[in-house]
């Protein structure tokens, strides 16, 4: 009787172990990350630089893979990086970059194939348009196809406009004429019609250019040549562009039956000079006291308003989640940030979601804590 009353008793607790093993296995609970958290909104990227790719530090490696469902190269898949003269391509980073994407399991963004700035000198003093047409489609073709299947979507055309919205005169213009537009996605998908192919540009909320970007990419798809998505880029400040011409800019890309990204997200809040016109590079201006008030961190009333600023924004992200395919920030942490060195040089920056010391900023908890409360009210 005792005997039967031990195995009786054994039996229960083997039920119960494995019940529960079980039930875990049914509903894994996910770490409360940024990519967990959004995962059936939209994804989550971030820009790499080559420290980043060569995952050198563990704890920046760490947060890369918890936090972030989708990557873009900063800088190494730029022309001037990955083909610096006719016959050279440099393959090693990019090639880092896609492998580390997929070793993730996350969604690869190629930026960018054609675009003005950080231009290889020999496609910049190409002065035949035949020539340029060639070049671009060997360009296009060479790095579309060895990454075909693996990055996900490109930034086909990168800065085409000018800030009233009428074409930029880059070289490509001059050179080809508008031609250049629809041909440069027009080789990206012969290649791999799977990609998905944006128009990425910055000020995409300011209404001239918006007008802009919607007729080019229009005059794209007149011709029967695939675009599947607008790439906002999203360098943004804690108070422009309003929260109305940004949403305004989403719902009218979106009409035109096409995706949208943003691209490049990331809010400064150090003063701006006055005559900067967006992301132009190119541009610098002087540093100054003034210029750089917070090189000892951040006070806390402009962490509370940077926190509020990416609430409102992702407010408008999560209310549009159907049209939006991806919001990624221009890198991890803040001192990674290029608006240190840009559009003046030499600042401290406080943009991002985490800080210099890697630490998740209020920024951070907020976005998470905006997305829970919607789940929690959608339940
Ligand atoms: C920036 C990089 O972050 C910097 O490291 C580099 O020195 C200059 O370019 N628009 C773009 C991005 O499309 O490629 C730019 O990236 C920022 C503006």
């Amino acid at each position: 009787m005792k005997i039967k009353k031990q195995f009786l008793f054994i039996i229960a607790i083997l039920v119960l172990v494995i019940g529960c093993k079980q039930a875990s296995e049914v509903t894994p609970t996910k770490p409360v990350t940024l990519r967990n958290v959004y995962e059936d909104a939209f994804y989550i990227g971030t820009a790499l630089n080559t420290f980043q790719i060569d995952e050198t530090d563990s704890i920046m490696a760490g947060i890369v893979g918890r936090e972030f469902s989708s990557i873009t190269a900063e800088n190494e898949m730029k022309s001037i990086q990955i083909h610096p003269a006719r016959d050279t391509f440099n393959f090693e980073y990019p090639d880092k970059f896609v492998a580390l994407g997929e070793k993730y399991n996350m969604f690869i963004h190629g930026h960018t194939l054609v675009w003005h700035s950080q231009l290889s000198p020999w496609i910049r003093n190409i002065k035949d348009s035949t020539e340029m047409a060639e070049a671009l489609e060997s360009h296009i073709k060479t790095i579309v196809s060895r990454y075909k299947g693996r990055v996900n979507s490109w930034d086909v055309v990168n800065e085409a406009l000018n800030e009233d919205g009428s074409l930029r005169k880059s070289v490509f213009l001059e050179v080809m004429g508008e031609d250049y537009l629809a041909l440069a996605f027009k080789w990206t998908s012969e290649i791999d019609p799977k990609a998905d192919l944006y128009y990425n540009d910055y000020n995409m909320a300011n209404p001239e250019k918006r007008q802009g970007a919607i007729r080019l990419v229009k005059n794209i798809m007149d011709k029967g040549i695939k675009v599947d998505g607008i790439g906002m880029q999203g360098h943004w400040h804690l108070n422009t562009p309003s929260l109305e011409e940004i949403e305004k800019s989403i719902v009218e890309y979106a009409a035109l039956g096409v995706k949208v990204a943003i691209t490049e997200l990331d809010i400064s809040v150090l003063p701006n000079p006055e005559d900067l016109v967006g992301a132009e590079i190119t541009q610098n201006f002087q540093n100054s006291e003034a210029m750089n008030p917070y090189t000892k961190g951040m006070p806390d009333s402009i962490q509370v308003k940077l926190a509020n600023r990416y609430t409102d924004i992702f407010k408008i992200f999560l209310k549009h989640k159907d049209k939006i395919s991806r919001v990624t920030f221009w890198g991890v942490n803040d001192g990674q940030s290029w608006l240190n060195g840009f559009p003046v040089r030499g600042r401290t920056n406080h943009p991002l979601l985490f800080d210099r010391e890697l630490k998740p900023k209020s920024a951070y908890d907020s976005i998470i804590a905006l997305k829970q409360k919607q789940d929690k009210q959608s339940n």
